[in-house]
């Protein structure tokens, strides 16, 4: 049989590891990381507070949050030899395989990072990473718009720095925006980790066989890259500007949704553990109108979510599997309203999943886990003799 007597696709019902991190309640609709509601998070903590809190374990003070802000500031510059790679990538090049590998090719410019013996190099590759993600991230933007490359600047705080490095016009002056500021850094924080979902599992296979932090990075990006993850939120402004464009007519895409013959999923809606309002979900359908009308935005594509939502929820289709908005659903309208590429929307849950992933492969490492190795059930051939390939038809 291949050594086990039944198999679990999906994982749906197996736990991979034991963790202190976070705390999800899908029937509650609870997410809680290190004990600490989202919803306080989100509107009392910086994102670099709740990525301290995520690696370490607990609220960092005044001194701890500042010596975390400026070992990152010191590692906050990127080989120059890495644009050789960036600009051999065509203008078109999906961002989030752009940024995946230059994830990777960090480890070649930086191969102390590998080998992780003590806690000073897990220190210094936590560090290494916080500090040169953020200027990768906006290097695939800038690239996209065929922008100057920017290396932020170490006189601003951490969110403030990687805003200036995204939305800086390479002719003005940059102000930070304190709309955007606190726009970019509440959806940071509500992607920062999410438990053993797909691309945290993959980070900590990948990190199960010692291979080094940055390259189990680059292959969680790749994992949250597929319209099923991370690349939900992509896909959902695709559909709500098609739906738009088909003259707003969302009950047309609900039947396509429930038609079983139709691969066409309702993108935005379902999740693997809630079976309730994704808490992230109600907090960035507020943070939405918030930003909109703090910009006098009016995006008609923010009415079709809200009447498509209103539709499913009161559609037995979706009532009886418990499917709502998930956090991918309104995330893009603010992306947009930033000015955001919709390629690069993935990008910015990468960025704010980044110490989330690093929390897990931390804790997977100091918890010595053993390299991650399933098994299956054989269904294949039973033994059968070699045939010359003259004798076979
Ligand atoms: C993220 O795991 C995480 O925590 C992920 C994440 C994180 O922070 O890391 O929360 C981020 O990935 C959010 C999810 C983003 N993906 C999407 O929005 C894509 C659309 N959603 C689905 O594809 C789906 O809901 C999943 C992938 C999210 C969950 O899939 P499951 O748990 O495997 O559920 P399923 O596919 O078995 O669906 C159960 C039923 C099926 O119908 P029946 O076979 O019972 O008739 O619900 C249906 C599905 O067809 N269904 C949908 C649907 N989602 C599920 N039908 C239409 N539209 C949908 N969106």
């Amino acid at each position: 049989t291949g050594g086990v007597t039944t198999i679990d696709p999906g994982f749906k019902n197996t736990g991979s590891c034991k963790s202190a991190i976070t705390f999800l309640d899908g029937e509650k609709g609870i997410l809680r990381y290190r004990g600490y509601a989202i919803e306080d998070l989100a509107e009392k903590a910086s994102f670099l507070e709740v990525s301290y809190l995520l690696i370490f374990g607990e609220l960092p003070t005044q001194v701890e949050l500042d010596k975390f802000e400026q070992d990152i500031k010191n590692e906050s510059l990127v080989d120059e030899d890495i644009h050789k790679i960036l600009d051999a990538f065509p203008k078109n090049a999906h961002p989030m395989g752009v940024l995946s590998s230059l994830t990777s090719a960090l480890t070649a410019f930086n191969p102390r990072s590998v080998e992780i013996t003590s806690k000073e190099d897990m220190y210094h590759a936590i560090t290494m990473l916080m500090g040169k993600f953020p200027v990768l991230v906006s290097w695939c933007m800038r690239k996209m718009k065929g922008e100057p490359l920017d290396y932020g600047d170490i006189d601003l705080g951490y969110e403030e720095s990687f805003a200036k490095m995204m939305f800086k016009r390479p002719n003005q002056e940059y102000k930070c925006n304190k709309t955007i500021i606190n726009a970019l850094d509440k959806l940071l924080i509500l992607h920062a980790d999410h438990e053993q979902n797909c691309s945290t599992s993959t980070v900590r296979i990948v990190g199960s066989s010692h291979a080094g932090l940055f390259a189990s990075i680059s292959a969680g990006i790749s994992a949250l890259w597929g319209p099923l993850h991370g690349g939900a939120n992509q896909a959902v402004i695709e559909m709500l500007e098609a739906i738009k464009n088909d003259g707003g007519d969302f009950e047309k895409y609900i039947t396509k949704a429930k038609d079983k013959s139709d691969p066409f999923r309702l993108m935005g809606f379902g999740h693997r553990v809630y079976k309730n309002f994704d808490p992230r979900a109600k907090i960035i359908k507020v943070a939405a109108e918030e930003v909109l009308a703090d910009l006098g935005i009016e995006d008609p594509v923010l009415d079709v979510a809200r009447g498509l939502s209103e539709a499913a929820l009161n559609d037995e289709y979706f009532k009886s599997r418990n499917l709502y908005p998930n956090v991918d659903f309104y995330s893009g309208i603010i992306y947009r309203a930033l000015g955001i590429p919709v390629e690069m929307f993935t990008v910015l849950f990468a960025m704010g999943r980044l110490p989330g992933w690093i929390a897990q492969w931390k804790e997977m490492r100091e918890n010595k886990e053993p390299i991650g190795r399933p098994r299956q059930l054989y269904v294949g051939e039973p033994l059968r003799a070699y045939s010359e390939i003259k004798d076979r038809k």
